[in-house]
């Protein structure tokens, strides 16, 4: 078993395999979005703040794309223990696909969270669509979830709405989460001491709300700059 509140500079498919079976409460991961189709990236690639992960990460077509993303999940659930629970965010051009593939690889799917980003980045007018102003967020559980810390029922709606990362807890990581939309189902799915694993950590925002909730976590990231960015966040917790 690899050693805990650590963030590992490798690929999850290598490092997933050395976490034991039956060891993780909770998976909260934000795994690179195959975004865009073909034809926008074309349009879309000289524009300087679009995000297209998927071009450095050397995926070759949607199908390899999602089998990688079959495979990452897999180990998930093999670690994951009985009674444990997950969340994964994706674009809503994936979200049915991300479904399909939790269940397939042995996870309950219990609901789609909505993240609606007040300030999205805005819509490319020239192409007339809207602005991608929602991610999804994947919640799914290996049996019936042991941890469930019930708040208010009005808080409990599949549905958040917060600002895209900005300010001081911003790093140079294009596609950073806030904590705000992270911390809450931290909170709801897991218990202080729990392990909670993040495959893809980017800049540590998993790392960050566990730490910060008294969690121990565990993860990886084969980009050695957002690992940085990640331990010095994490030295200042
Ligand atoms: C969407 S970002 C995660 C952002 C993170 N939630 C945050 O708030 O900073 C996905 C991350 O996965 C990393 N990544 C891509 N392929 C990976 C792999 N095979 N193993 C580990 N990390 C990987 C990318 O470098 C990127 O930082």
């Amino acid at each position: 078993m690899l050693e805990l509140n650590k963030i590992y500079l490798e690929s999850c498919l290598d490092g997933l395999k050395k976490i034991d079976d039956d060891s993780v409460d909770l998976v909260f991961t934000d795994p690179p979005y195959y975004q865009f189709r073909a034809k926008n990236v074309k349009a879309l690639k000289n524009h300087k703040d679009v995000v297209t992960e998927f071009e450095f990460d050397g995926y070759r077509s949607e199908e390899e794309y999602l089998q990688f993303l079959e495979e990452v999940m897999m180990e998930c659930y093999r670690v994951t223990k009985p009674g444990g629970a997950g969340y994964l965010f994706c674009g809503d051009d994936f979200v049915s696909y991300i479904n399909r593939i939790v269940e397939k690889v042995g996870y309950n799917f219990r609901k789609v969270i909505h993240w609606h980003k007040t300030n999205p980045f805005p819509a490319i007018y020239t192409r007339k669509m809207y602005a991608n102003s929602m991610e999804m967020m994947v919640h799914f559980s290996k049996g019936t979830p042991k941890t469930w810390n019930h708040k208010h029922v009005n808080e409990m709606h599949n549905f958040i709405q917060t600002p895209i990362c900005m300010g001081k807890e911003r790093t140079k990581h294009k596609t950073q989460k806030p904590l705000k939309v992270c911390v809450p189902y931290l909170e709801i799915s897991s218990n202080e001491g729990d392990l909670v694993l993040d495959p893809f950590m980017g800049s540590g925002t998993t790392a960050v709300a566990a730490k910060k909730l008294k969690r121990n976590f565990i993860g990886f990231e084969m980009n050695p700059t957002y690992l940085e960015f990640a331990e010095g966040r994490l030295a200042e917790v």
